[in-house]
């Protein structure tokens, strides 16, 4: 039986009501910290399946996280949980890759690019389109949705200008957060960087309190799991991708080979979107810079 994480004495009253006696449960506590073995051995996983690299300072986060998976799993060592790993089949992997992202998002990060997409991409790729061709955007390493929502808004008003047909992609290798997308719920925090106007004519709120993205909003895009380091989904090459504060958990190795891969998935002309503290330097042969972290297919 487990017993109270705090393994603290219960005490069991008598059926007189008043006789009291203490009954010490022992429980073996949770690791207090995650050695350092045990850290490597988790770093080189997520690194093989995810090609995430956890830095050494990422070490109490993992623990921090790794606590709950443990709890949830009634088991109180990292051993038995290196043991979960092997043992079910891939679906602990599932879980522990889930436990190793960072999912940090929010509507219009980085408004620059919304600019840029709205001023400048759009009308020269759209231009371009067809009912036979549509236009091809593709968030990758989505997270919540945040993101690819703030591509259909931009999308639908500049639409109304010049119509023509799109396909709109959000993947992540988190399956918690393609759910999420596809649900398009958020909590009031989580409506973050959007505009009252946008929330009012683009969102409902729910009983509960949060908001969900309109149905005409949630049909134009297409949510599905998948890591950026397995065979891509995509057959057609794909005119703006949004790949945002995703390669700067990856090495140097692993950026130089997605970046390699985008540029392989795009024509000339199409865009490449990446976050703040990212820089295409190993994809210069590929892409040359038109604005603020925003890059063209050569
Ligand atoms: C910090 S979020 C970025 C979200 C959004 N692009 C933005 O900039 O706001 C990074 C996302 O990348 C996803 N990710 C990490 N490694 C991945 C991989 N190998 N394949 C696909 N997605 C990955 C994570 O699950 C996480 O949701």
């Amino acid at each position: 039986m487990r017993t109270s994480a705090t393994g603290c004495n219960h005490l069991r009253v008598s059926s007189s009501g008043l006789d009291v006696s203490s009954e010490a449960q022992t429980q073996a506590p949770l690791p207090r910290s995650l050695p350092l073995e045990d850290f490597h051995r988790l770093r080189e996983l997520a690194l093989a399946k995810t090609g995430i690299d956890l830095a050494e300072n990422k070490r109490s986060m993992l623990y921090v996280r790794l606590l709950r998976r443990l709890r949830s799993l009634e088991i109180t060592t990292f051993e038995e949980y290196f043991t979960q790993l092997e043992k079910l089949g891939g679906s602990e992997l599932g879980h522990f890759v889930d436990t190793v992202t960072t999912n940090l998002t929010y509507f219009f990060r980085e408004p620059h690019h919304f600019r840029h997409l709205k001023e400048v991409a759009l009308p020269s790729l759209a231009a371009q389109k067809s009912r036979q061709e549509p236009l091809r955007v593709w968030s990758a390493g989505c997270a919540s949705g945040q993101e690819i929502y703030s591509v259909a808004m931009t999308l639908v008003d500049f639409k109304r200008r010049a119509p023509f047909e799109y396909r709109l992609l959000a993947t992540d290798i988190d399956s918690t957060m393609v759910t999420r997308t596809s649900n398009g719920i958020y909590s009031k925090e989580e409506m973050r960087g959007l505009q009252p106007a946008q929330r009012e004519r683009w969102f409902t709120e729910l009983k509960s309190g949060q908001f969900q993205a309109e149905a005409k909003l949630r049909q134009m895009i297409k949510s599905r799991k998948h890591n950026l380091f397995e065979r891509w989904p995509i057959q057609n090459p794909v005119d703006i991708i949004f790949c945002r504060n995703v390669m700067i958990y990856f090495n140097q190795e692993h950026q130089s080979k997605l970046i390699e891969n985008f540029a392989k998935q795009q024509a000339p002309g199409a865009m490449l979107y990446v976050g703040h503290s990212e820089s295409l330097q190993t994809g210069k042969q590929w892409y040359e810079r038109v604005s603020n972290t925003a890059y063209r297919r050569k």
